[in-house]
């Protein structure tokens, strides 16, 4: 079977099964085809709550996945590869942040939205790259534990010099590794275009951006921008689908190394698999960490309109 007759397949039965295929902006295009809907974090967990369908396929990674099984736990939710989930999302742990929340009563718990559903069910509010910002300024609180990613956690601050924020140590393994000296190196190459950056790269690097923003948020800049080269700061698969939507412009990655594995583990071969249900993998969550993990992300929803 080639690609297109992959596709095709893909195509009937999804709409035979009443199945909604969801696919993050970093998935290989051949899968952005055949989804229903793409986009960042932060409009595929909306999407999840708004779609028709009974059964949702993510082609992302494994936290996407569960934050659409909190959004709607009557629906079946399926995980294309099993295999992909982000690291980031694993690196802090309930006993943690319990002990945190345990010893500083007065902090409001703000969670990205790549942790798991466990760590969710212990913060108080999940914020996506998209919502951050405009989430932190609208709590109450000034006193702010931002878990896990640093860098993220450290532009919010940066924004916002009136609260007083507190970080650990943790963030994106992909994005972290880019330096100040790969954003001088790509200036120095292609010395017209803008810099566009996701908010989980680095101080050093974030300083020297046109634009900071989501996944989506640097697509739809890259589109508007009169501007005819940009210069990529997220996962590569971003350049790649804006030099197919924009031909007359070009799109240089700020570096090679920006591949996230887990994102690139999803094929067209598994969706097609789990869709015959003979792949992939559902997902499963217990009633109270469904219930205790709602409630951030509903807060979410409800400070991000
Ligand atoms: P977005 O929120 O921009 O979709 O980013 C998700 C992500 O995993 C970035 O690495
Ligand atoms: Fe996680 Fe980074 Fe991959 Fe995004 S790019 S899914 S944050 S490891």
């Amino acid at each position: 079977m080639n690609i297109k007759e992959m596709q095709e397949k893909i195509m009937k039965l999804k709409k035979e099964k009443d199945i909604c295929i969801l696919a993050h902006s970093y998935q290989a295009k051949e899968i952005v085809e055949i989804a229903d809907f793409t986009g960042d974090s932060y409009q595929l967990s909306v999407l999840a709550t708004t779609a028709p369908q009974k059964t949702i396929l993510m082609c992302g990674v494994r936290f996407m996945a569960e934050t659409a099984k909190i959004l709607s736990p009557d629906k079946k939710v399926l995980i294309a590869n099993k295999t992909a989930g982000c690291p980031m999302a694993e690196q802090m742990s309930v006993e943690e942040i319990s002990a945190f929340k345990k010893a500083n009563p007065d902090y409001t718990i703000v969670a990205y939205i790549n942790t798991t559903a466990a760590l969710k069910t212990v913060c108080d509010v999940c914020v996506t790259s998209s919502s951050a910002v405009s989430i932190v300024d609208t709590l109450e609180n000034d006193n702010i534990l931002f878990i896990p990613d640093c860098n993220l956690g450290d532009y919010v601050a940066k924004q916002l010099p009136s609260k007083n924020i507190k970080l650990l140590q943790g963030g994106c393994p992909v994005h972290a590794q880019i330096t100040e000296a790969d954003v001088l190196h790509a200036k120095e190459l292609y010395p017209n275009a803008e810099l566009l950056v996701h908010p989980e790269c680095k101080p050093e690097v974030v300083a020297h951006a046109d634009y900071i923003g989501s996944t989506v948020g640097i697509m739809n800049y890259a589109k508007q921008s009169e501007k005819k080269q940009f210069i990529i700061g997220t996962e590569i698969s971003i350049a790649e689908l804006l030099a197919y939507e924009c031909p007359n412009k070009q799109f240089f990655p700020l570096s090679k190394k920006l591949i996230c594995t887990d994102m690139k583990a999803t094929t067209l071969v598994d969706v097609l698999h789990t869709i015959e249900g003979c792949g992939g993998e559902e997902i499963i969550l217990d009633d109270a960490t469904i219930h205790a993990a709602k409630k951030c992300i509903d807060r979410m929803i409800e400070l991000g309109q």
